[in-house]
């Protein structure tokens, strides 16, 4: 399943974002701002429970998220997502997967993977900026179904209609939250529209 956010403060955020003259402060307070819009609809149905509060006023029945999470970024770029996602969830766990692209097939090489294996139940959130070809995310969420995880959300700022297509053929039990749905990917396997390499930009290494 892929939700796109239809929301008028992310398409706003999103086209500052696309500007290839933002700079990389600006570029990377976008990505925070979206990321906390991302998480907010990915995380609508977290596991709570109710509790007992007492105001100044009365004693009333309050609800707490009641959730394991581990956040999962893709090195380089997925770092660019993890502050904002510890903001909503200071109390997740963050394992990481570095992932780098080959330049002329896009098939991900993968070089570095710390994540905690699963105890059962937890919830994994894979972050990363930039879905063009799929191959990256689908590599990440098998590493992590190997690792024991069954409950997996993929989140990302801009998302190709073929990476949508790829991780919905692969792992159809995975939902996708994406800021922006583009058009297609041009021959060099970036998205168009798109902004460009996102890790770069969150990075200043252009
Ligand atoms: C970018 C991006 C994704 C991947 C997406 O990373 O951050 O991880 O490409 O492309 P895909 O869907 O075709 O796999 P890149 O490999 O450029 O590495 P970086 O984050 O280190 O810049
Ligand atoms: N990675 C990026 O950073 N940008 C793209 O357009 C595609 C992959």
């Amino acid at each position: 399943m892929n939700v796109v956010l239809q929301h008028p403060l992310v398409a706003h955020r999103v086209t500052l974002m696309r500007d290839r003259n933002t700079p990389p402060k600006l570029f990377r307070e976008l990505v925070n701002e979206i990321t906390e819009f991302l998480a907010y609809e990915a995380l609508r149905e977290v596991n709570t429970k109710d509790v007992d509060v007492e105001t100044p006023i009365a004693k009333t029945r309050g609800t707490l998220v009641d959730e394991h999470v581990v956040l999962v970024p893709i090195l380089r770029a997925g770092m660019g997502m993890l502050d904002a996602m510890l903001h909503v969830l200071p109390y997740a766990r963050v394992g990481v997967l570095g992932m780098q692209r080959n330049e002329e097939t896009a098939e991900p090489i993968p070089y570095y993977a710390k994540v905690p294996p699963a105890k059962g139940g937890e919830l994994a959130i894979v972050i990363d900026p930039m879905l063009a070809t799929g191959g990256s995310a689908c590599d990440a969420i098998a590493q992590l179904k190997k690792l024991g995880y069954s409950r997996i959300k993929f989140l990302n700022l801009i998302a190709a209609p073929e990476g949508i297509g790829k991780v919905e053929k692969e792992h159809p039990d995975v939902q996708v939250f994406t800021a922006a749905r583009d058009e297609r990917l041009n021959s060099h396997f970036y998205i168009v529209p798109g902004l460009g390499d996102a890790g770069d930009r969150i990075f200043g290494t252009l």
